[in-house]
């Protein structure tokens, strides 16, 4: 089957292939030109064992991820479940949420908010730090053609890692924050959303974690005042 290329990013691309008579998607990392080879290799294999480790760690968690089929740190290639009718949450706010009746939208955000805090506060339990949280990179897999009924998939865990730490994890919900300010900057409230099922689900100890999230966050905005 000839491999179709499916999207360029900054760091790999990514195509359709067959893998034992059921297409999968595979991610290929390509070498960073100014960077060093050998340093280049060593970073690759880094983010490509992260992101194997978190896939492993995530189905453990209870929350959903592409299965991974294969890895080959030598050819730089990923194999992995490819959710063929998902769109990106990113998309699906801007497609589908927003030209719905008010009421009608608000109530899709609600449900699309609750599922990211809750396998957010998953992952943050079992000290999984997701490293790049933005909507583009859960993925909305529908059950129902019209999208009133989906599976929500987190994705791209190359800059994960596995961290006890307060901090890791407040920074982990800043850098969402920045994201969806910037993001979704015409829809008000996301992120409040996201954080009170974040804390149901994660209880106790995010009481913690978001008290640092927003000293990381009293930190930014000092930053950016100084300039
Ligand atoms: N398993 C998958 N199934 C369907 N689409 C996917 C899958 N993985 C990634 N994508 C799509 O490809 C895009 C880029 O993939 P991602 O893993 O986020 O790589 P990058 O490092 O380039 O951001 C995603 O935003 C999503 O649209
Ligand atoms: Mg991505």
């Amino acid at each position: 089957m000839p491999e179709e290329l499916f999207k360029q990013g900054a760091e790999a691309k990514l195509y359709l292939e067959d893998y034992n008579g059921q297409q999968c998607l595979v991610k290929e990392r390509f070498p960073k030109k100014y960077r060093h080879p050998t340093l280049d290799n060593q970073i690759t294999k880094e983010r490509m064992r992260a992101e194997s480790k978190a896939v492993t760690r995530c189905t453990a968690a209870g929350v959903r991820v592409p299965k991974v089929f294969q890895m080959d740190l030598n050819t730089r290639k990923i194999h992995m479940e490819y959710f063929e009718k998902s769109i990106t949450a990113k998309d699906f706010i801007n497609q589908q949420i927003v030209v719905l009746p008010e009421a009608k939208c608000n109530a899709a955000l609600d449900i699309l908010c609750s599922r990211i805090g809750e396998g957010i506060g998953k992952m943050h339990k079992n000290h999984i730090i997701h490293g790049d949280l933005t909507t583009s990179n859960f993925l909305i897999d529908p059950k129902k053609e019209d999208f009133s009924d989906y599976e929500l998939v987190f994705i791209d865990f190359g800059l994960s890692h596995y961290s006890e730490s307060v901090e890791d994890k407040g920074v982990d919900l800043y850098v969402l924050e920045r994201a969806l300010l910037s993001t979704h900057s015409n829809i008000d409230d996301l992120f409040p959303k996201i954080l009170k099922k974040y804390e149901e689900e994660y209880s106790e100890e995010s009481k913690e974690v978001i008290a640092r999230f927003e000293e990381v966050r009293a930190r930014g905005r000092k930053r950016t005042m100084i300039g």
